[in-house]
């Protein structure tokens, strides 16, 4: 599918769900949008040789144009796979590029991409002047705030500065270093402590930088409270674990009108969507699994995601699990 880029890309980013394997593939990117309509979303990681030699492309690249503002992320090493991957971006529609330079797994590290690239900032500028002059794409950049014992603010100021030069237009910084040796990708998600001030001194000192925290934000309001300081935030655990909790945030982040926003009339609106995905082959359980976490701390809401689940999972489920699902909420004014 080629989109059409949106034209409320500007200034989107000041608040944007995090690229998450497994999590934010397209079914849950058109979830977060019945919820914000502002915000900018990210793809999960597309790894740039995975890209070139796949036969599958459009089942990779493949979005719905409500998905905009849409960022397209990729990983790899290579400035002539990303440049393709750049070139393939623009030609279907996304809104901009994300290089990953903060994924710390092992599979990861053995192609020699994502956080192990901190350690050469020359490779990841090489990259980014590469995928800055194959598409006229904003080239943005998500990494760590160090790896190892490359962890001194001044090794991050310089890497940012170096990466800046390179042509990056924005930095998310998650704001805790990555332990290569020892830590697997989920304890490099908690381990190591949040580190805040170190991206404010970022801020700080390059001031013209748009910086934006990433890393333990878990309300609104602590988004709130970042953005007196950085330019952005994002957000990735908790919009997945909590999609509800981030009802308000067109009005609070963009200043939008209040919008009233509940977890029936969501699955209803989804419904169209869900016809289309099965009328292409699609399951409904790539949808629903999506779903279960609309409904959380009210009295039963763990037999509704039991039934969710025991229904959609099944291999010849019908809209009809979805219409239900949405019509139990309704009677009980969800
Ligand atoms: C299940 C999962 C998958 C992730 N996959 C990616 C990914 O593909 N690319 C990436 O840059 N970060 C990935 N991350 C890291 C998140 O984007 C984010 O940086 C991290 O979770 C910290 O933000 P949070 O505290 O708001 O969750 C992943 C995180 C989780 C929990």
């Amino acid at each position: 599918m080629i989109g059409k880029p949106s034209p409320h890309i500007e200034g989107s980013y000041r608040f944007s769900i995090a690229p998450m394997m497994d999590c934010t593939d397209r079914h849950f990117r058109v979830l977060m949008r019945q919820i914000t309509r502002r915000s900018l979303l990210y793809t999960e990681m597309v790894v740039a040789n995975a890209l070139h030699h796949t036969v599958s492309r459009k089942k990779i690249l493949d979005f719905d144009p409500v998905e905009h503002p849409l960022a397209l992320q990729i990983g790899g090493d290579d400035p002539k796979l990303l440049a393709e991957a750049t070139r393939l971006a623009e030609s279907w529609g996304y809104d901009e590029v994300n290089l990953n330079i903060g994924c710390p797994s092992p599979r990861v590290q053995s192609g020699n991409f994502g956080a192990c690239l901190m350690a050469n900032p020359d490779q990841v500028a090489r990259c980014i002047e590469a995928m800055r002059e194959a598409s006229t794409l904003p080239i943005t950049i998500k990494h760590r705030i160090g790896i190892d014992n490359l962890d001194s603010k001044e090794f991050l100021k310089a890497f940012i500065d170096q990466v800046a030069k390179a042509g990056a237009k924005r930095f998310i910084v998650h704001a805790r270093k990555a332990i290569l040796e020892g830590l697997n990708p989920k304890q490099n998600r908690t381990i190591p402590p949040l580190e805040y001030e170190k991206v404010a001194y970022i801020k700080e000192e390059l001031p013209n930088l748009i910086i934006e925290l990433n890393g333990g934000l878990n309300t609104p309001q602590d988004c709130l409270e970042a953005l007196t300081i950085f330019d952005g935030v994002m957000v990735g655990r908790a919009a997945y674990s909590h999609p509800l909790r981030w009802q308000a945030i067109d009005e609070l982040i963009y200043g939008d009108n209040p919008r009233s926003i509940c977890a029936s009339s969501i699955i209803n609106r989804l419904i169209p969507y869900a016809e289309k995905h099965l009328n292409q082959g699609g399951k409904i359980w790539d949808i629903g699994r999506h779903l279960l976490n609309l409904v959380e701390g009210v009295p039963g809401a763990k037999a509704w995601r039991k039934q969710l689940t025991l229904q959609a999972q099944k291999s010849n489920a019908e809209i009809k699990v979805l219409e239900n699902a949405a019509q139990a909420l309704k009677e009980a004014g969800l």
